[in-house]
């Protein structure tokens, strides 16, 4: 009997007005666009409005999905929400996004696997959809990292964004949609990349606020290797299950969190750059959206195309790391 397989059937996207480019940090921390371009490959960033949530975010490109594809919201059966800057902390992002779009009739939840989020969301709508048990599950990227980004501190200000993207998928009985994934955890990476108050172990205080731990802590260097060896890792032994070789692959979309971690894993998965997407110089890191928005515009671009073969990858805090591989149906 054939497999019900699950395939993106729509896709859409959304970033803030606003950009702040390298030049304007140069006037607010002790950094230039040379230093900034050279580190890490990227020029501008998005900025979410004051008052914009991620559920707005998410919204907005909810609504470029529908410009640009037949979705019906009330068929929605669920909403899975990647995202580390929910709104609040309850109710989940996934039911104000379930209210603003009108998907009436969709049960959805939030997951918290920061930049490794929309591979996780991936993995897990696949799973309810080669069950049988739904058929349109809306996957979303929502982050404005802005949120927890200390403007003061050039080690980590330069380096995120806000964005959304979203994807619809549905299930398939062609020889397409996701063919496989693997998904990794190592807790130990809970020191390296974090923010430290405002949950349940450091709840707010004007003391957390005083000492600025409801921003983005990491320890560059340590995740910089991590996400180097762990991705490249992920990627080939998924490539290998499937008896697939990196020639094979039409289009690489990793996690953008840096140039040169990009680099150095096509380097490692011998992929020439005609074979990868790269656009972390428009976007920066937007955590959760990086992938759905490389989707979006390698699509946009005419880079991914129906029966291309997809390799997508992300490395994020956590630590948590995935690869997921698709073969293009739009
Ligand atoms: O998506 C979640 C996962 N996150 C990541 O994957 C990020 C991983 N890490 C990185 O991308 C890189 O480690 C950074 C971009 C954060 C930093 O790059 P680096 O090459 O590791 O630089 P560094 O921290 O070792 O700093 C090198 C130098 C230092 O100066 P000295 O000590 O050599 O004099 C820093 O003080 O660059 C200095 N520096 C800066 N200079 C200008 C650090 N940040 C800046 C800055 N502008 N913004």
């Amino acid at each position: 009997m054939k497999k019900i397989r699950a395939t993106i059937t729509a896709i859409g996207k959304y970033a803030p007005e606003r950009i702040l480019n390298n030049y304007e940090l140069e006037k607010m921390v002790d950094t230039s666009d040379e230093w900034i371009r050279a580190r890490t490959g990227i020029f501008e960033r998005h900025i979410a409005a004051k008052g914009e949530a991620s559920s707005d975010m998410a919204s907005a490109a909810f609504e470029d999905m529908q410009s640009r594809f037949k979705v019906d919201p009330e068929e929605i059966d669920l909403i899975i929400v990647a995202t580390i800057t929910p709104d609040m902390f309850f109710p989940s992002t996934a039911a104000i996004i379930q209210h603003n779009i009108g998907a009436t009739n969709a049960f959805g939840f939030d997951i918290s696997a920061a930049c490794s989020g929309f591979v996780y969301a991936l993995a897990i709508a696949a799973e309810f959809i080669e069950n049988g048990r739904y058929k349109k599950v809306l996957v979303v990227g929502s982050d404005i990292m802005s949120s927890l980004t200390d403007y003061t501190n050039r080690d980590t200000c330069i380096l995120f964004g806000d964005a959304a993207s979203v994807a619809l998928l549905e299930p398939t009985m062609q020889d397409n949609g996701i063919l496989d994934y693997i998904m990794k955890m190592d807790g130990k990476g809970k020191d390296y990349l974090y923010v430290a108050a405002g949950g349940s172990k450091n709840p707010a205080t004007h003391e957390t606020i005083d000492k600025k731990m409801h921003y983005i802590y990491q320890e560059g260097k340590t995740v910089f290797k991590f996400a180097v060896s762990k991705m490249a890792e992920v990627s080939v032994d998924l490539l290998k299950r499937n008896s697939f070789k990196s020639k094979d692959i039409e289009m690489f979309i990793p996690h953008q969190a840096n140039k040169r971690i990009i680099d150095a894993c096509v380097s490692r998965l011998k992929l020439k750059d005609e074979q990868v997407m790269i656009n972390i110089d428009k976007y920066a890191n937007t955590t959760a959206a990086t992938i759905p928005l490389g989707i979006v515009d390698a699509y946009d671009q005419g880079r991914l195309k129906k029966g291309d073969l997809l390799l997508m990858s992300a490395f994020g805090g956590g630590f948590t790391w995935g690869s997921v591989l698709m073969k293009w149906s739009l």
